[in-house]
C-alpha cells in the first residue's frame, strides 16, 4: 500500500540489496564515454547499403539488359510478367500482364526485398546506420522516444517468418536457373562459362544466407521439448546454428554476389564483352 514516503521510482531500492536501482539512464552529460572510433561500422553499413539501395533500384526499374542466354538476371527470376523477354526453359510465366510496361523485376523483388529488410541482421544494421537508434553500443541515441517495434510500421517486422517461406521458393529457382546456366548461349547442354561460376558461387552464398535466417533455426528446431526424440531435428538445428553463427558475413556476402551476378548478366547483354567459355 502506498504510504507517500516512498523514494521516486527512479531511485528505488533494489529489491535484492546492494543498493539503489535506477529506472533512468544514469546522469552522465556526455553523449557516451567511448573513445574507439564507434561510428567506423555504422557509417560502413549505412554505406554499403546504400549503394546496394541505388544500383539494385535501377536495376529493377530498368526493365532491360536481363537476359543473355543462357543467363538470367536473379533480380528479373522467376520473370512473371507478359512483358518478359523470352527465355528458352527459363522460369518465364507470363502470369501478370504487362502492368503499363512496368519492368517485370518489381513484383518478383518484393519478395527478397521484404526478406532482407525484415532480417534481424539488416534491422540491427540500418537502425544503427540510417536512424542511429542507437548508432552503436553504449551510445545513446538521438531520439526522445522508444517504442521498439510494437507500433506501425516497425510491427510488421513480425511478418519475417513469412517473408522465410516465400524466400525458400524463390532460391528454389535461382538454383534452377543456375542448372541452365550449364548451358552454352545456343542452349546445349554440357557447357559452363564464367557466367556459370558466378552464378555457382551465388546459389551457395543466397542458400547459406536463407538457411543461416534466424526463423529457418526456429522451425528447425524450436518447439521441441527433447532433442534426443527428435535425432535428426537435432542434427538439422545444429547445422542451421552453425550458419547462423554467421549470419552477418553471410548477409554480406550475399548481398554482393547477387549484386554482382545481376552486373555479369547486365555486362554480357549489353555488349560489353561475351561471356569467356570454360568447355
Ligand atoms: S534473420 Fe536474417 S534472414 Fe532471417
Amino acid at each position: 500500500m502506498a504510504t507517500g514516503t516512498e523514494p521516486p521510482p527512479a531511485a528505488r531500492p533494489h529489491p535484492r540489496g546492494g543498493g539503489v536501482h535506477t529506472t533512468t539512464r544514469a546522469a552522465i552529460a556526455a553523449r557516451h564515454l567511448r573513445t574507439d572510433r564507434w561510428w567506423l561500422a555504422p557509417a560502413a553499413t549505412a554505406a554499403g547499403l546504400l549503394a546496394f539501395v541505388v544500383y539494385s533500384t535501377w536495376r529493377a526499374f530498368a526493365g532491360a539488359d536481363y537476359y543473355a542466354a543462357p543467363y538470367v538476371s536473379p533480380f528479373y527470376s522467376p520473370c512473371l510478367a507478359e512483358n518478359c523477354v523470352p527465355m528458352k526453359g527459363g522460369p518465364n510465366w507470363e502470369i501478370f500482364g504487362a502492368w503499363w510496361g512496368l519492368s517485370p523485376a518489381i513484383i518478383i523483388l518484393i519478395f527478397p526485398l521484404g526478406f532482407r529488410l525484415t532480417c534481424y541482421y539488416y534491422r540491427k544494421a540500418y537502425y544503427r546506420g540510417f536512424w542511429a537508434s542507437p548508432p552503436a553500443c553504449a551510445v545513446a541515441e538521438p531520439h526522445r522516444r522508444y517504442t521498439g517495434e510494437t507500433r506501425f510500421p516497425l510491427i510488421l517486422q513480425n511478418l519475417h517468418r513469412y517473408f522465410f517461406y516465400a524466400a525458400v521458393p524463390v532460391a528454389g529457382i535461382l538454383t534452377y536457373d543456375t542448372v541452365l546456366a550449364f548451358r552454352d548461349e545456343h542452349y546445349a547442354w554440357g557447357h559452363m562459362g564464367l557466367g556459370t561460376l558466378v552464378f555457382l558461387v551465388n546459389i551457395v552464398l543466397i542458400w547459406a544466407y536463407t538457411l543461416s535466417c534466424h526463423s529457418c533455426r526456429h522451425i528447425v528446431g524450436g518447439k521441441l521439448k527433447h532433442f534426443s526424440r527428435h535425432p535428426v531435428r537435432y542434427r538439422m538445428w545444429r547445422l542451421v546454428g552453425k550458419l547462423n553463427a554467421r549470419h552477418m558475413q553471410l548477409a554480406w556476402a550475399s548481398l554482393l554476389s547477387v549484386g554482382l551476378a545481376d552486373l555479369y548478366v547486365y555486362l554480357v547483354a549489353s555488349g560489353v564483352f561475351d561471356d569467356p567459355r570454360f568447355f
